[in-house]
């Protein structure tokens, strides 16, 4: 087993043993790719909302947040195209009876291509050292430049065939590529076919064609449908953007990989209407600054890459992904999508109601184009877990499990320790908590030796964590204890307040964003 499998399986274990993460309806031995948000889980998860909305709305003038219905009326999925092209290719192996999807069994080959291209750059980085010169040595090295060859070759016939919905064409790519089911080890694969991913069921007590409705697949619609609503009551004026943060369904061909694709997640999406013809513009401005916003979080800028779609989506007109080093390697965390004028001239046609908005500086009217940014908090979410994730040896010889949250995020910021369950240190402790837990959130723990509770602490990824000795009743000072160094230092009480919030504020992260 690879270190990456041994990464995910202990991330998989440990969330569900400190209360991040549980199977869903586990004493029914759960639903397949469904999972629970535990204590810790949901006040990370709040805090990554919290970073987002913040960076979105907060410190956008003209962008503005709201909370649209999962249901919507039925006709919204006719016109944003979902109902005939939100489809994956599936296919099937004879021999292990799996499901796959077409398009990622490709990918997945292409990846393992990269994956050769990237050790040969390596091997060759370490050989020359200093000389070594990457451009030079990706255009010129034989085997490189056969492994690009081919991923080109293969991209392009990828797209052409999606494009065209030539489903043969993408069956005999897979062909072509000698691809072997990962479980049998075959090649005995079906035709392939396209599946819609959108759940259906039905509204009230009629059943029916007319009383099919479905949970949305995406926030985005309900910011469309809304967009006039939002920009006659908030007088906003082009470029403007609308927020949403909320579920989202889809009936995975595989939902697996833990929180990473299941068929109800929460999504974090950004609609931005801008003049037609600025799009490109608004594009290139949105990529740049999310991906600030990713890279602010001090995760390391490395583990994270943009990758332009090959095929785009129904809708769009550019596209690309920011992807992350999840512990499958490089995958989607983020899209962000110039997605054209074709959802609000959709609407405009099926509902035949206007769509249009009048540009006093052009004396014109027109429907915006859209600039689309649509995160998955729970992509997010693991991702955060992957980078923090520790499993570290300490010089005395023992060994912590620790997670390096950034503080902002962290579930708990801090956690007030007496050292010892006498002398009035645990009614002092519990003076201290009181006035922290008003600030930020932050557990009182008396119960274990104090090596115990530091262990748990880095477990939750708790960044601080304060212990009130002796010392603290005489002259009203704490060790305050930073959790990936493990020093401390001895500050005062009456600095704790100050000091904890301005480590662990998300206002300050905010402020990087400037
Ligand atoms: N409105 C555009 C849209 O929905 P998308 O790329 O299909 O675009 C946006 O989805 C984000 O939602 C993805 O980048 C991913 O983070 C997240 N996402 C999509 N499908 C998911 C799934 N099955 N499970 C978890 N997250 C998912």
């Amino acid at each position: 087993m690879s270190s990456h499998d041994d990464l995910l399986k202990n991330i998989i274990s440990h969330s569900k043993e400190y209360g991040f993460i549980f199977p869903s309806s586990e004493i029914y031995d759960g639903l397949s790719a469904t999972y629970d948000y535990g204590q810790y889980g949901k006040e990370l998860k709040n805090n990554i909302e919290e970073y987002w909305w913040k960076a979105m709305v907060r410190m956008h003038d003209n962008i503005v947040g709201i909370d649209s219905a999962i249901f919507m009326h039925p006709t919204v999925w006719k016109a944003s195209g979902h109902v005939d092209a939100f489809n994956d290719p599936l296919i099937d192996n004879k021999d292990s009876k799996k499901r796959y999807r077409a398009d990622v069994l490709i990918e997945e080959y292409i990846e393992k291509l990269r994956a050769k291209i990237h050790k040969e750059v390596e091997k060759a980085a370490k050989r020359f050292g200093d000389d070594f010169n990457m451009n030079q040595f990706v255009a010129t090295h034989p085997r490189v430049v056969e492994y690009s060859k081919q991923i080109e070759v293969i991209e392009s016939r990828m797209k052409n065939a999606l494009e065209e919905n030539d489903l043969q064409a993408v069956k005999q790519l897979i062909l072509d590529l000698e691809i072997v089911d990962p479980v049998s080890g075959t090649r005995n694969w079906t035709d392939v076919r396209q599946f819609n991913l959108m759940f259906a069921t039905e509204l009230g007590s009629v059943s029916g064609e007319s009383s099919v409705i479905y949970l949305r697949p995406e926030t985005a619609q309900g910011s469309y449908v809304n967009f006039l609503n939002v920009q006659r009551s908030g007088r906003m004026k082009i470029p403007f953007g609308i927020c949403q943060i909320g579920k989202a369904f889809r009936n995975e061909i595989i939902a697996r990989q833990f929180i990473f694709r299941m068929r109800e997640f929460e999504q974090m999406e950004m609609q931005f209407f801008v003049r037609p013809g600025d799009e490109m513009e608004w594009y290139e401005y949105w990529k740049s600054t999310r991906m600030k916003w990713h890279r602010n979080l001090g995760m390391g800028d490395a583990r994270y890459r943009f990758h332009d779609h090959i095929k785009l989506a129904h809708y769009a007109n550019a596209a690309c992904d920011i992807e992350f080093d999840f512990p499958m390697g490089f995958k989607e965390m983020e899209g962000i999508h110039s997605r054209t004028d074709f959802d609000l001239k959709a609407h405009e046609k099926f509902s035949s109601r206007k769509q249009q908005y009048f540009d006093a500086e052009l004396n014109q009217n027109y429907i915006p184009y859209v600039v689309e940014t649509a995160i998955g908090l729970d992509r997010m979410f693991m991702s955060v877990l992957s980078a923090s994730y520790t499993d570290e040896k300490l010089p005395d010889g023992s060994e912590r499990t620790l997670l390096r949250i950034p503080a902002q995020l962290a579930p708990v910021k801090v956690a007030v320790l007496p050292l010892v369950k006498k002398d009035g240190m645990p009614e002092k402790a519990m003076e201290v908590y009181h006035k922290l837990k008003l600030e930020v959130n932050c557990q009182f723990d008396d119960k274990d030796a104090i090596g115990r509770r530091y262990r748990r602490q880095d477990a939750i990824g708790t960044p601080f964590c304060i212990t009130i000795d002796q010392d603290t009743l005489q002259d009203n000072t704490v060790t305050l204890r930073e959790r990936d160094s493990m020093v401390q230092e001895r500050i005062s009480i009456d600095r704790l307040v100050s000091e904890v919030r301005d480590k662990t504020s998300i206002t300050k992260l905010l402020a990087n964003l400037d």
